[in-house]
């Protein structure tokens, strides 16, 4: 057995700052996404984390709808057979829309756990706040007939699965995705077990500034989802009217100056405003720029103010294949005016 080495040029995983969570677990401040945006398959996913593990990473963001677990599972099996120790990874998954209910969401983590081949999850989130299931692949006009808008006593349920969870040891830590201020509010009110994290879309034309201080507040993480603006996100995720942040100007000025890929700076920017960005590559050359990113040659309070300029409010993952019938459009999703469309109670859960 040779033994678990960092590749030439990496970085030492033991420099990354980590950041402390409110439930006591520390968690790195960068991690690797894996998802393929449905073009990328499993294999050069899992390569990929593979080589992003030697050369310093030690969170790998999962979730069992990106369709490459268990090929994501056999290189971290390969790095734990050689000598990494399972206390330094931080493996995050998410439940999928189709398991909520309780005992199939138990065990979908279960299944995870066993296709990613880590013995217990370090973070477990639910994907979205909707059970309404769309297959991978599918089209933008793609709609579940049975797919219903947030009902939070459902939710609950779900949440005392995740729950259990923890108390039998299967995960250290739960979390959500995609929620907004007035979900977050019900569920901060209802939980035994708080989440822990936010795993939200956060890059420079999308900061999310109220969702974002409100998760701040409460002791809850944001994880920054397509740090980048995802360039090679899905059709189904594109409008004319969405803006690219590595195009910019203001972003590629800053990089300019910095002599890196404008990528670099969407990075820096993430981490520097304290969010844990989870860039997503194909390229071992590019994991590692990504990583150094945070390390070393930080931005300017001045240039951190430009990029807040950056704002446009450009939500890049709509979810319009989440809609249920009769919902308007995809901003039903995102309870954009203060309100949760379709919710009338505020009982207990
Ligand atoms: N919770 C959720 O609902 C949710 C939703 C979306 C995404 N996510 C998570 O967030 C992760 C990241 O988001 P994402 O995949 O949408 O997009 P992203 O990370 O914003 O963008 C990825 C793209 O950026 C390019 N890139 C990466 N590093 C680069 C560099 N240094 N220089 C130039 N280009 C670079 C990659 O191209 P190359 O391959 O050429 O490097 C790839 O096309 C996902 O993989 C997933 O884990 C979660």
């Amino acid at each position: 057995m040779c033994a678990f080495e960092t590749l030439p040029g990496g970085v030492d995983a033991r420099t990354v700052p980590q950041i402390a969570l409110a439930n006591g677990q520390k968690m790195p401040a960068i991690g690797l996404g894996t998802f393929g945006s449905d073009h990328v398959s499993a294999p050069d996913v899992a390569k990929v984390v593979g080589e992003a593990l030697r050369l310093g990473y030690r969170y790998i963001d999962c979730a069992a709808c990106y369709g490459n677990e268990a090929e994501v599972g056999q290189e971290l099996k390969k790095a734990l057979d050689k000598g990494l120790d399972r206390k330094e990874l931080f493996v995050l998954s998410k439940v999928w829309n189709d398991c909520h209910q309780p005992e199939k969401l138990i065990a979908a983590c279960k299944k995870s756990i066993q296709d990613l081949q880590v013995g217990y999850l370090d973070m477990y989130l639910i994907h979205w706040p909707f059970p309404n299931y769309h297959a991978p692949h599918c089209d933008v006009n793609s709609r579940n007939p049975d797919s219903r808008p947030y009902i939070h006593e459902e939710f609950m349920q779900s949440w005392r699965a995740m729950e259990r969870l923890v108390d039998e040891g299967l995960v250290k830590g739960i979390g959500v995705s995609n929620v907004t201020i007035p979900k977050l509010e019900l569920i901060l009110r209802d939980a035994r077990i708080r989440p822990a994290v936010n795993e939200m879309e956060l890059h420079p034309s999308m900061q999310q500034g109220q969702l974002f201080q409100y998760c701040v507040d409460h002791g809850v993480q944001p994880i920054g989802y397509s740090p980048i603006g995802s360039p090679a996100r899905p059709e189904r995720d594109r409008t004319p009217e969405d803006v690219c942040d590595l195009e910019m100007p203001e972003v590629v000025e800053i990089a300019r100056a910095h002599g890196v890929h404008p990528a670099i700076i969407c990075i820096k920017w993430a981490y520097q405003r304290g969010q844990v960005p989870i860039p997503f590559t194909t390229k071992a050359k590019n994991a590692l720029s990504n990583l150094r990113a945070i390390l070393d040659d930080p931005l300017s309070p001045e240039e951190m103010d430009v990029l807040t300029g950056c704002e446009r409010n450009c939500r890049l993952i709509k979810g319009q294949v989440f809609l249920w019938p009769g919902a308007e459009s995809w901003r039903d999703l995102w309870d954009i005016d203060g309100t949760i469309p379709g919710w009338k109670g505020y009982g207990k859960a």
